[in-house]
């Protein structure tokens, strides 16, 4: 399984914070918010990576994330020249994508919680699998609407009146045909290439699996002020209570096993002495005493 990390758009909605800044390299609470979705991919144990981003943008995040080596994995790079639709990723990715499997993940989605992702990505034999998540706000979504027998029967985008309190969280698993799907796509109303569109054509071909994320689960959006505020605060709760960091490539990549323990421990010597570089240096020496791994 290859990944995808949709890093496009302009990010209108935080003006004027990402008149310099682009919206995924914004801090959420104590990193940029890329590192949740990237960690979330690699904790799924996938390494080989392309993020997607407009053409100013590219440089930031290859001067952040490099070419992957120091997390043992590979990270390519492509430009959407305009902001015309996260389906539209599958167009300018098809040669990295190949055959398929893909998995792609928004870069202002963070995911916390449970195995349901990582199962997902361990159980996924071929169409789509897609998840929903009950909101309060489902008319700024993507919507699932469920048959009594909990089947999908029907998907919208940003629905005005939404038929379920289900949206559909950024994170997509898609075999080789999501390709010859984009590709067949129209533009929507807003000019856009549309990611619904996508898992309707899979939902039409029988294909579409829609997984239930439980309660607890915890799935937030930072694409707005508020959100991006509400964000930070979580990420703050959590780390704090449990004493373990969210969004954390170096974490991820030691516990799936792209880096040795050494490597590691290198890594983390090579940072400047902040609370990173301790966190860090905590996990090394946890895993160099080989107690139980903390929750991922
Ligand atoms: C996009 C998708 C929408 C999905 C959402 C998740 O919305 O179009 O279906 O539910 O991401 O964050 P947008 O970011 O375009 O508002």
């Amino acid at each position: 399984m290859k990944g995808i990390l949709m890093a496009g758009g302009s990010g209108s909605r935080l003006y004027p914070l990402t008149q310099v800044v682009n919206k995924q390299l914004q801090a959420v609470y104590d990193k940029p918010m890329v590192y949740y979705p990237l960690t979330v991919l690699m904790a799924g144990g996938i390494r080989e990576i392309c993020l997607i981003a407009m053409e100013r943008d590219l440089p930031k995040f290859q001067q952040l994330l490099g070419d992957g080596r120091q997390w043992g994995i590979k990270l390519e790079y492509r430009v959407q020249p305009h902001p015309e639709g996260i389906a539209q990723a599958f167009i300018i990715a098809a040669d990295f994508i190949g055959n398929g499997p893909v998995t792609l993940i928004l870069g202002d989605n963070l995911f916390f919680g449970g195995d349901a992702l990582p199962r997902a990505l361990a159980d996924f034999k071929g169409g789509a699998t897609i998840f929903a998540y009950h909101v309060t706000n489902p008319e700024c979504y993507g919507v699932v609407e469920f048959d009594a027998g909990g089947q999908a029967v029907s998907l919208e985008e940003k629905p005005a009146r939404p038929r379920s309190q289900y949206a559909v969280p950024g994170v997509y698993l898609y075999d080789g045909q999501v390709v010859e799907i984009a590709r067949s796509l129209k533009p929507s109303e807003r000019n856009e290439l549309e990611i619904t569109d996508v898992n309707r054509a899979y939902l039409s071909r029988g294909q579409l699996q829609v997984n239930r994320l439980s309660r607890g689960f915890a799935w937030l959006d930072a694409g707005s002020s508020s959100s991006l505020f509400e964000a930070a605060a979580f990420v703050q709760t959590i780390e704090k209570r449990q004493g373990i960091k969210l969004g954390c490539p170096e974490e991820a990549a030691l516990r799936r096993g792209f880096l040795s323990l050494e490597a590691f421990e290198k890594l983390a010597a090579s940072m400047p002495s902040c609370e990173y570089r301790h966190y860090l240096e905590g996990i090394g020496k946890e895993a160099a005493r080989q107690h139980l791994p903390l929750p991922s």
